[in-house]
C-alpha cells in the first residue's frame, strides 16, 4: 500500500509550513443522501498555496473545515506533517492551524490587540510576549500598531478587518493557514491590495495555505496549485494555474475558467518579473528648470519626484515642469503606482484607468523602482502564450483509493487510537480495516 509514490517535495529550511494529506476522507451530513465530500485523497505540499475552486455547494468549505476538524470527517484520515491528526484533540489541533474567514471573523467586543492575541494567550504566553507579537503582526499586515491596536473591529474598514483576521490567524506562528473566501466581502481595489499583501506575507512566512475562492482570477493569482472541484468535492483537475489555463481537463473546467484565458495568463506574471525602464528621479526643492534639463539630457519625457525614503510623489511631464518654479513635496493622489508583487493584469488596469499608458513600479517599503509600460505587458502576453509550464510533479489528488500511509504514520495513528478507550478504539480499528481493504483495491485498480 505504500507503493503509490508521493510527490511532495521536502520543504527547504525557510519553509515553516508543513504538508497536509487528506486520505480517503468522506463527509456525510445527517439526512443527506449524497456525501458532501466523497472519498477525497489530496496532498497539499508544504509551504505552498493551494486554491479550492468550484461551484457553490460542491464541498469546498466542508473539505477545508475537515482539515482543522471544525467539521469531523465521517471517514478517512487527516495527516499534518507526519502526524495523523484525525484522533487528536480538536481544540489542540486548531491552535496549530490558523483560520481566516470572510470579514475577518473578529470578536466585536474585543480590541484588535485582544483579537490577535487570543491563541497566544490560550497557549500561556506572557503579556509582554503577546504585546510584542501583536505589534509585529500589525506591522506585517501594514497596519500601524499605535493607531490600530486599541481599536474595536467596528472602527475598522472591511479591508482592515480582513488584515487583522490574517494577523490573528498567524499569531502563534502555525504551520498551516486555512482561509474561506477571505477577500469575498471587500471591494475590488481593496481585494487586489489584500491579495498583493498576502503574496508578500507568504514570501516571508512560507506557510502551507489552503484558500477557498469563488474567483478564478484570484485562484490563478494566489495559487501555486489549484484544485477544481465538482459536486461531492470530486476533483476535476489539480494542477498549476498555468496548466489549468493552457489545458483545462474538460469542458467543466473550461467553463469555469470563463472567457479570456489568454488575458488571464497575465495574472500569472508579476510586475517584478518583467524589465522596468529607468526614469529621471528628482527630490522636492529641485527647480523646474533643473528638472527639465535633466529630462532633456536623458531623452525622457517625464521626471519622477520622490520623497526622502524614495517613495514616488509626483510624475511630471516636461510641459508641466516648464511651468513649475520649484517642485513641491505634494503627493499626487492620482499617481499610477503598482507594486512589484502586482500582476501584469493589475498593472494593465492601473495604466488604463489613468490613461498614461505606463505606471510607476514600487518595491519594498514603497520605494520607486522604475516604470512599466503597455508595450512591456503586451510582450509578456506573447511570451505567456509561447510557454505553458508542464505539470510534472503535481501532488496527488483523487476521489478513489488512498495515498498509502508510511509505517511511521501508521504507528502514529495506532498510538493515537490506543489512547482512545473502549468502544471508540474498537470503532476506529474497524474503520481502519475497512480502509485497508479499500486501499488494496485502489492500488490494484
Ligand atoms: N451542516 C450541514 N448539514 C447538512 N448539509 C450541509 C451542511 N453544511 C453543508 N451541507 C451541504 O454540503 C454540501 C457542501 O457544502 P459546502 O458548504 O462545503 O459547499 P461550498 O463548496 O463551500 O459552497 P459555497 O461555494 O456556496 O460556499 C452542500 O450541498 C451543502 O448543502
Ligand atoms: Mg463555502
Amino acid at each position: 500500500m505504500s507503493d503509490t509514490t508521493t510527490t511532495i517535495e521536502q520543504p527547504s529550511a525557510e519553509v515553516s509550513g508543513r504538508p497536509i494529506r487528506l486520505d480517503d476522507v468522506t463527509k456525510r451530513y445527517p439526512g443527506q443522501t449524497k456525501p458532501a465530500v466523497d472519498g477525497i485523497t489530496l496532498e497539499i505540499p508544504a509551504g505552498k498555496v493551494v486554491m479550492f475552486v468550484g461551484p457553490s455547494g460542491c464541498g469546498k468549505t466542508t473539505t477545508l473545515k475537515m482539515i482543522n476538524r471544525l467539521i469531523e470527517p465521517t471517514n478517512g484520515r487527516i495527516v499534518l506533517g507526519d502526524e495523523d491528526v484525525t484522533q487528536i484533540d480538536g481544540d489542540e489541533l486548531r491552535r496549530r492551524i490558523g483560520y481566516v474567514i470572510q470579514a475577518g471573523g473578529l470578536f466585536p467586543h474585543m480590541t484588535v490587540a485582544t483579537n490577535i492575541g487570543l491563541v497566544p494567550k490560550m497557549l500561556g504566553w506572557s503579556k509582554e510576549r503577546i504585546a510584542a507579537r501583536v505589534d509585529e503582526l500589525l506591522e506585517l499586515v501594514s497596519l500601524d500598531p499605535d493607531t490600530y491596536r486599541d481599536r474595536y473591529p467596528r472602527e475598522l474598514s472591511g479591508g482592515q478587518q480582513q488584515r487583522v483576521g490574517v494577523a490573528r490567524a498567524l499569531a502563534a506562528d502555525p504551520p498551516v493557514l486555512l482561509m474561506d473566501e477571505p477577500f469575498g466581502a471587500v471591494d475590488p481595489i481593496t481585494r487586489q491590495r489584500l491579495q498583493d499583501e498576502l503574496i508578500r506575507i507568504q514570501e516571508e512566512v512560507q506557510k502551507t495555505m489552503v484558500i477557498v475562492t469563488h474567483d478564478f482570477d484570484e485562484a490563478v493569482k494566489l495559487g501555486d496549485w489549484i484544485v477544481v472541484f465538482e459536486e461531492g468535492a470530486r476533483i476535476v483537475q489539480y494542477d498549476t494555474p498555468e496548466r489549468i489555463l493552457a489545458e483545462p481537463a474538460n469542458e467543466f473546467v473550461e467553463n469555469f475558467i470563463g472567457s479570456g484565458a489568454g488575458l488571464k495568463q497575465l495574472t500569472l506574471r508579476r510586475v517584478r518579473d518583467v524589465d522596468v525602464a529607468d526614469a529621471v528621479v528628482v527630490k522636492p526643492g529641485t527647480t523646474g528648470k533643473d528638472a527639465l534639463q535633466q529630462a532633456e539630457n536623458a531623452g525622457h519625457g517625464h521626471v519622477v519626484v520622490v520623497d526622502d525614503r524614495e517613495r514616488p510623489l509626483q510624475w511630471l511631464s516636461r510641459r508641466q515642469l516648464s511651468r513649475i518654479d520649484v517642485i513641491d513635496a505634494r503627493l499626487d493622489p492620482a499617481l499610477p503606482v503598482v507594486s512589484g508583487a502586482a500582476t501584469l493584469n493589475d498593472a494593465l488596469d492601473t495604466m488604463l484607468v489613468t490613461s498614461v499608458g505606463a505606471a510607476l513600479v514600487t518595491g519594498r517599503r514603497e520605494r520607486f523602482e522604475g516604470v512599466i509600460d503597455v508595450e512591456t505587458v503586451m510582450e509578456a502576453i506573447r511570451d505567456a502564450r509561447a510557454n505553458a509550464a508542464n505539470s510534472e510533479g503535481a501532488p496527488v489528488g483523487m476521489n478513489s483509493g488512498s495515498i498509502g500511509l508510511t509505517p511511521s504514520l501508521i504507528a502514529a495513528g495506532e498510538a493515537a487510537q490506543a489512547a482512545h478507550a473502549g468502544d471508540e478504539a474498537a470503532t476506529a480499528t474497524a474503520t481502519d480495516d475497512a480502509r485497508a481493504d479499500h486501499t488494496e483495491r485502489g492500488a490494484a485498480g
